[in-house]
């Protein structure tokens, strides 16, 4: 029952995510947002930040929560989530600093994985959670095998997810080898799920997240026992559906 949309480009699929944000957040300021981060969401936030300076959409009335963020990096580290974060959306638009929030990972763990928990509790939770799939399938950090219900957590992250995200770091650096991530069960609790999905490299992980019944091999897959989900993606992921 998720609602696919299939554009020519990363570029148009980006247009049209920008386009279904900024249409939520005209109808509701107040908005709860889910943030993501990963390559996919550059150019999305790029053209929602032009469409905020076009039109003169505001977030002064809106709050956000970021999916995760790498256990152990500062804040200000150059790979870090909350760095992407400011440098891709944060610093270009009227979100006020209280309200946008990455789980605190520089410091007691455990403690920062249920005072996120609490304070999505306390905002009125998630209205529209955007989300990238790794190539194994993972949302967020909930790499394949991770609970359907489980809540926000320290996860370790896959050989593969290092590799895959260790250009994102300084030469010489590696990607730490563990993460705070909502969890599957947090994610599926948002009213609203946008997934997202460019390039050819996501074409199986999106076929087996939709075509074959949930099962925690396939994390994304999880997404099919949710009402409302729609999946923004190119024709080169779409190519396996
Ligand atoms: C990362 C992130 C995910 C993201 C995924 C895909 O590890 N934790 O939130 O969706 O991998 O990233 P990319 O868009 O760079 O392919």
């Amino acid at each position: 029952k998720a609602q696919f949309q299939v554009f020519v480009s990363p570029e148009a699929v980006a247009e049209a995510v920008a386009a279904h944000i900024a249409e939520v957040v005209r109808a509701r300021p107040e908005t709860v947002l889910g943030l993501a981060t990963g390559k996919t969401f550059v150019p999305i936030y790029e053209a929602l930040v032009r469409v905020s300076v076009e039109t003169g959409l505001s977030f002064a009335e809106a709050s956000s929560f970021n999916l995760d963020e790498y256990v152990g990096l500062a804040p200000n580290h150059p790979a870090s989530f909350r760095r992407y974060m400011e440098e891709n959306f944060f610093r270009h638009v009227d979100l006020p600093a209280e309200r946008a929030l990455l789980p605190e990972a520089d410091g007691d763990a455990a403690a920062a994985c249920l005072a996120y928990e609490a304070a999505i509790v306390a905002r009125g939770g998630i209205d529209v959670q955007l989300l990238g799939i790794g190539r194994n399938g993972h949302i967020g950090f909930n790499e394949p095998g991770s609970a359907f219900d489980g809540r926000t957590q320290v996860a370790k992250l896959t050989p593969s997810t290092i590799a895959a995200n260790t250009s994102d770091f300084p030469p010489g650096e590696v990607p730490p080898p563990e993460a705070i991530t909502m969890g599957i069960g947090t994610i599926l609790e948002a009213r609203e799920i946008v997934l997202v999905a460019t390039g050819a490299g996501k074409a199986e992980a999106l076929a087996r997240a939709f075509l074959a019944p949930p099962d925690e091999t396939c994390p994304a897959s999880a997404l099919q026992r949710h009402g409302h989900v729609t999946v923004f993606c190119d024709e080169a992921a779409f190519a396996g559906m």
